[in-house]
C-alpha cells in the first residue's frame, strides 16, 4: 500500500497545490478541534502526505514534525518547506510504529485522513499514546464511514442525489476504481463503531466527534456532497483514569 501511495504521491502532491477543496475543508475541520493557540505545542502529523497540515500546524506557532511512510510524500514536503518555510519538520516513519518519535513527546497528535490507511489501527493507538504527554490528545478526520464506504456511488437525478452504500459492514481492504480518485492507492474501511470502540479499548477517552455539513468551497467543487458530511471528526485523549485494556507497547 505504500507502494501504491509513492506511485499517487507526484499527482496527489499537485492537486493539492492547485487547490482542493476537499482537503482544505478536512485541514479546517480538524484545526477546529485544536486550541487556536498553539505556539511552544508539540504536533506530530502522522501520515503527513506533502505536510499541509504539518506546515499548518507550525504556521500557528507549533513545533510540527509529519511522519509517513511513503518517501516520495516527505520529498514532496520537505520540498514545500524549502521553497516557504515554516519550521515544520519531516521523517519517513509508519503510524503503526512512530518509531521516529519519542515516548511522551507530543502535545497533539493529529491524523488527517490517515488513520483509515494504516492497516492496523490498534498499533497505531498504542503508538499515538506511547508519545502522547500526559493531557495531551488526538484529533483524527477520517473519510466518514457511513458514507465513504467501500464503492459508495450516486444515484437520483441533479435535484436530488442520493448516496447508495452497499458494503459498510464489510471491513478491510479496498481500492477505489476511479482513475481520478485519491482512494485509488487503497483504503481500510471501518465502522464508525470500530473506530469508537478501538479508541475505548486502548485508554482514550472521547472528547468530540463531529460530522461537519460541506462548506461552500466543497459543495462549489461538488454539488452533489451538499447534504451530506463527507467526513468525521473525533478528539480523543488517553484517559488519566482508566487504563488501556491492552498495554501500551514499552
Ligand atoms: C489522504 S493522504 C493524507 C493527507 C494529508 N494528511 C492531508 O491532510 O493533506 C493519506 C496518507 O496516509 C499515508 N499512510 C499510508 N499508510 C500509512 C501508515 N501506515 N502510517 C501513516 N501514514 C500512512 C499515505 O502515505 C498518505 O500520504
Amino acid at each position: 500500500m505504500v507502494d501504491a501511495w509513492n506511485e499517487i504521491a507526484d499527482w496527489f502532491a499537485e492537486r493539492q497545490r492547485a487547490g482542493s477543496a476537499m482537503h482544505e475543508f478536512a485541514r479546517d475541520i480538524l484545526f477546529e478541534q485544536l486550541p487556536t493557540e498553539l505556539r511552544g505545542l508539540r504536533v506530530l502529523d502522522i501520515g503527513c502526505s506533502q505536510g499541509l497540515l504539518t506546515r499548518a500546524a507550525a504556521e500557528r506557532g507549533a513545533k510540527a514534525l509529519g511522519i509517513d511512510p511513503a518517501e516520495r510524500m516527505i520529498e514532496h514536503a520537505l520540498a514545500a518547506e524549502a521553497e516557504t518555510p515554516t519550521g515544520a519538520e519531516f521523517a519517513v516513519d509508519d503510524g503503526c510504529a512512530l518509531a521516529t518519535v519519542g515516548s511522551a513527546s507530543k502535545d497533539w497528535v493529529i491524523a488527517g485522513l490517515s488513520l483509515n490507511n494504516v492497516p492496523d489501527l490498534a498499533a497505531c493507538l498504542l503508538a499515538v499514546r506511547r508519545v502522547l504527554v500526559p493531557g495531551g490528545g488526538l484529533v483524527a478526520v477520517i473519510p466518514h464511514p457511513c458514507f465513504e464506504a467501500p464503492h459508495a456511488s450516486w444515484t437520483g437525478d441533479r435535484d436530488s442525489p442520493r448516496r447508495v452504500v452497499g458494503d459498510y459492514a464489510t471491513e478491510g481492504f479496498w481500492r477505489s476504481d476511479n482513475p481520478q480518485g485519491v482512494r485509488r492507492a487503497g483504503n481500510r474501511h471501518r465502522k464508525l463503531s470500530t473506530y469508537v470502540a478501538a479508541l475505548i479499548e486502548h485508554g482514550f477517552a472521547l472528547e468530540a466527534m463531529t460530522e461537519p455539513a460541506p462548506d461552500e468551497g466543497v459543495v462549489a467543487e461538488q454539488p452533489r456532497r451538499a447534504g451530506l458530511p463527507p467526513f468525521l471528526v473525533l478528539r480523543a485523549r488517553p484517559d488519566v483514569n482508566g487504563t488501556a485494556a491492552v498495554a501500551p507497547r514499552a
